[in-house]
């Protein structure tokens, strides 16, 4: 199979791309490695956690990679709002299947710049499924977010709960994605899932997020934010668990669909800062602060769906944030 994923510098996509490589899939990565967290992240996800696969450069590239024509990844950098180059790489890489996970993440952000929001992950996923229907692609896997449930009261949240009230922009361009998604189902046909991702974290996460901010944090000695005065709890999903669920799907569903993704056992923000505690052998100066616009008390996930196609979560956030504190440690040379 030959993939493409769209983020494929990102936290999610960047794991993604390893396994498929390591179960032999060629992948097609596009990126365009901007800079809402630090770049230079992205750019060693590329360069060291998937040092070792065979690298083609692109054009622009040319004489950056290896020269060998054994296939492994090939990075695309540019910007998926790029209809033109979206349909160099569709025309010129015979994909079979897309995982698209580029969007600008982050619902805090969002408040602030709703415009890029929208066109982004709105615009972009438009791009996108537009080039998936008229080359055909077998199966089209993209990110959606637990953020649509918004405050939704019912727990845990499940697919066929009314996603109708998002309250943020970013929630509001997830929701609007999984409605254009039906339209090309309908329409062309393409079997496409909308995977509604619950608090990703692991090794090679993402600096913007809670656990990162913690640990940096905690390491500086400066005090953390805890939103809701702690009153938070979360189905934190590993990685390794989001990246087999993904590919699950990618292998497995047909049709349109929606499915949660997350973890198992919904924990208190303040078992998570403890383990995180524990693990880097420092106290958190805790400064607890009151709720922020947009962001929710709670998200719990309903997972039977997902786990009917034979995927469950196996990591404890014991062991998933012992895996990130000593990725931490080692990436930023901290003893
Ligand atoms: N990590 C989570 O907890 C979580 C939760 C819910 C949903 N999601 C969704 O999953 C997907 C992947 O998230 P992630 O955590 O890996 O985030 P990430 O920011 O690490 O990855 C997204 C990647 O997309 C790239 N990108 C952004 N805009 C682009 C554009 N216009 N053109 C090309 N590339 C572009 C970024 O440079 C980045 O490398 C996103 O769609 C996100 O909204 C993530």
């Amino acid at each position: 199979m030959k993939i493409l994923i769209t983020g494929g510098a990102g936290f999610i996509g960047s794991a993604t791309a390893k396994k498929l490589m390591d179960r032999g899939d060629k992948v097609v990565l596009i990126d365009n490695f901007n800079n809402y967290y630090d770049p230079r992240l992205k750019e060693a996800r590329i360069k060291k956690f998937l040092k070792g696969y065979k690298f083609t450069p692109t054009p622009k590239r040319r004489g950056r990679g290896g020269k060998s024509l054994v296939w492994g990844f090939k990075l695309y950098r540019g910007d998926i709002r790029d209809h033109k180059l979206l349909e160099k790489i569709f025309k010129k890489e015979k994909l079979d299947k897309v995982v698209h996970l580029a969007a600008l993440a982050g619902v805090r952000n969002s408040l602030l710049d709703p415009k890029s929001y929208a066109d982004v992950n709105i615009m972009g996923s438009i791009n996108l499924l537009e080039m998936a229907a008229k080359y055909k692609i077998k199966n089209f896997v993209f990110a959606s977010s637990s953020s649509v449930y918004g405050n939704n009261k019912k727990q845990p949240f499940s697919e066929n709960d009314s996603v109708d009230t998002p309250i943020s922009p970013y929630a509001a361009s997830k929701k609007a994605d999984e409605l254009l998604a039906h339209v090309y189902h309908h329409i062309y046909g393409l079997n496409i899932t909308a995977l509604r991702y619950f608090t990703v974290y692991g090794p090679w996460g993402r600096p913007d997020m809670a656990l990162f901010l913690f640990a940096d944090g905690i390491m500086k000695g400066k005090p953390i934010k805890v939103f809701n005065r702690g009153k938070m709890s979360r189905n934190f999903s590993y990685i390794d668990d989001i990246v087999s669920g993904t590919i699950t799907v990618l292998d497995k569903c047909k049709g349109y669909g929606i499915m949660n993704i997350g973890g198992d056992k919904e924990e208190t923000l303040m078992r998570y800062i403890e383990v995180l505690e524990d693990n880097l052998g420092k106290k958190a100066k805790k400064k607890l602060m009151p709720m922020q616009p947009g962001d929710v008390p709670s998200t719990v996930a309903d997972i039977k769906k997902l786990r009917k196609l034979g995927w469950k979560p196996k990591t404890r956030i014991e062991e998933g944030i012992k895996n990130f504190v000593e990725w931490y440690k080692d990436y930023y040379k901290i003893k």
